[in-house]
């Protein structure tokens, strides 16, 4: 599976450990911290954190600046990010290899679940959907960041895509890893939009709380609430 080779390649690692660690701290960690203040408003002492997709661990290192001590369960389908973010979290939290189409949990068991930039990586989008109603409990949230397909042509849209994505063709450049960006651009425009995946989750069992547009609209969060009971 391509996905899966791409985020366990070097590339991936040296990804992480130097050009994300440079530039999230710009724009990208804003949204994480965004979602997070998000999910605590609504949960606001989560005993079981989950954070599907976790890559490096940048969203629980944030998470723990604002929660000191929580413990987190990440997950990801990448052994070497696993191992980064066990040693970025100094191993508070437990780490699974897992994929985001099967998650290794109860049903109803989960406070707040996490998905910054995993939604669009599933290769059965529709099964992650139902994967994070079914282990969220009544009431529990679920936080999406994604980089969702664009559906705008205003000029705020065209400066900040133009922004994004010369950065990103940069980091193709840099890493010389010419497949993994041009899978990132393939994988946004086979997405679904955010209006499209805020209909997704009012009809399956969640209801939308907040839908946020960073940087015009290249990115979104979302913040959802399980409504139904056990799935
Ligand atoms: C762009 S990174 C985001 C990491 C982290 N959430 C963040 O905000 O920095 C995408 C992550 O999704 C993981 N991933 C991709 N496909 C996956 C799958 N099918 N199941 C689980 N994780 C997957 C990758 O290994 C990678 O760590």
């Amino acid at each position: 599976m391509r996905v899966k080779e791409i985020f366990n390649s070097d590339f991936a690692v040296y990804y992480e450990k130097f050009i994300n660690r440079l530039s999230s701290p710009v724009q990208v960690n804003r949204w994480r911290r965004a979602l997070i203040r998000g999910a605590l408003s609504v949960v606001p002492e989560p005993e079981v954190i989950v954070d599907f997709c976790s890559g490096a661990g940048n969203m629980g290192e944030l998470l723990l600046e604002e929660k000191p001590g929580v413990k987190i369960l990440n997950c990801d389908i990448s052994k070497p990010l696993l191992h980064l973010a066990r040693e970025r979290l100094e191993n508070s939290g437990y780490y699974i290899c897992s994929d985001n189409r099967f998650f290794p949990l109860r049903n109803s068991v989960v406070d707040v679940l996490f998905s910054s930039f995993c939604v669009r990586n599933s290769p059965e989008p529709y099964l992650t959907v139902s994967e994070s109603l079914r282990v969220l409990r009544k009431g529990g949230v679920w936080a999406v960041l994604d980089f969702f397909k664009p559906n705008k042509g205003d000029m705020l849209f065209k400066l900040n895509n133009y922004l994004f994505k010369s950065f990103m063709n940069l980091s193709r450049l840099i890493t010389k890893s010419k497949e993994a960006i041009d899978y990132l651009f393939e994988s946004i425009e086979n997405f679904f939009t955010m209006s499209e995946f805020v209909a997704l989750l009012n009809k399956s069992g969640f209801r939308v709380l907040a839908a946020q547009e960073f940087m015009g609209g290249v990115a979104g969060g979302v913040i959802a609430i399980k409504e139904v009971e056990n799935v």
